[in-house]
């Protein structure tokens, strides 16, 4: 008699990665990029990185690896992170009035000392490509064209390109913050063929919110609590989509626990999922604001 074979966790959900999707985003950005340097036109992205944390170099590494293989400009400053305020802003007043830079960021998290809201609204709302200016956080309110936040922007393209139906359903996004759940919550009750979702929004003032993840369609995790979201958290053959991570070095913590995927009808993979996305959404945003500043 052949020995019982292991127990094997049985995972059923279809995956849903956000490689592919980034794949579709960047080819339009390159061929975009292409027809401004045909009319003399250079995209650029400007970064600034105050202090020395490894993750968010790493980080900005990428997207200006990204920029450059889409022949992006991309100027780069970095500023010690003992750095004043009046150190940065004056950063941040230079990309304003430099027109070659089309878009820049500021690294998020900056050293506690400064104030990351205050530089943001140095900022020109025009360059913020990451969408997180209060003029644009106001534009996305009231539906007027600007930089959309990236991962927010990110998650509804993913859920677009996988086939997954948001309209009429129920979506129910667990965190309220600034980054991601509020303006996802606004992104998704738009009406709009790849919106116009019931949207529901959970977080530390509800303390039965796992009732409200329960009977969700479209259950997305954006709250920064490693494994905040369990299987029974999941209404089986629900759409779960891990947006929230904490990051502790280079280790990437989910709030999504794996077991989910043995619920969950789909699910974004625990490496290779929202991420990719966030940064093609901002290389899209850097080429939108150099055709809007080069009509
Ligand atoms: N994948 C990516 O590319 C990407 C990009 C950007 C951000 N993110 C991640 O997205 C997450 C959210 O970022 P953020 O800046 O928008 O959020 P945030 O400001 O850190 O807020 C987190 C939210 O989660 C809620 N929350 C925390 N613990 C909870 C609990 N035990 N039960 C219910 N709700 C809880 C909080 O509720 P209260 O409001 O009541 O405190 C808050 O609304 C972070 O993990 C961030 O790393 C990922």
């Amino acid at each position: 008699m052949s020995a019982p074979a292991p127990a094997a966790v049985s995972v059923s959900a279809r995956l849903l990665p956000g490689g592919p999707v980034a794949d579709e985003v960047l080819a339009d950005v390159g061929a975009r990029s292409a027809v401004l340097r045909a009319r003399g036109v250079t995209a650029g992205l400007a970064t600034l990185l105050v202090g020395d944390d490894d993750a968010s170099a790493g980080y900005i590494r990428i997207k200006q690896q990204r920029a450059a293989a889409l022949g992006f400009a991309s100027p780069h400053v970095h500023l010690p992170a003992g750095a004043s305020q009046a150190d940065v802003h004056r950063v941040i007043a230079g990309w304003n009035d430099d027109p070659a830079v089309h878009g820049m960021l500021v690294q998020y998290p900056i050293p506690a000392h400064l104030d990351y809201n205050a530089a943001l609204q140095v900022m020109d709302p025009d360059k913020d490509v990451d969408g997180m200016h209060p003029v644009n956080m106001g534009r996305l309110a009231s539906g007027m064209p600007g930089p959309l936040p990236c991962t927010p922007a990110g998650i509804e393209a993913l859920l677009a390109f996988h086939g997954v139906v948001v309209a009429g359903r129920e979506v129910v996004v667990v965190g309220r913050g600034a980054t991601l759940g509020r303006p996802l919550a606004m992104l998704l009750a738009q009406k709009r063929p790849t919106a116009d979702a019931a949207v529901t929004v959970v977080h530390t003032g509800v303390g039965d919110w796992a009732r409200y993840a329960r009977r969700a369609d479209i259950l997305i995790a954006a709250a920064g609590v490693p494994g905040i979201i369990r299987p029974e958290h999941v209404k089986p053959g629900a759409v779960v989509v891990g947006g929230g991570v904490r990051y502790e070095g280079r280790r990437i913590l989910p709030d999504v626990l794996e077991s989910c995927a043995e619920v969950a009808g789909a699910i974004t993979p625990r490496v290779g999922g929202v991420g990719p996305t966030t940064v093609a959404m901002l290389l899209r945003n850097v080429v939108a604001a150099a055709e809007r500043a080069n009509p």
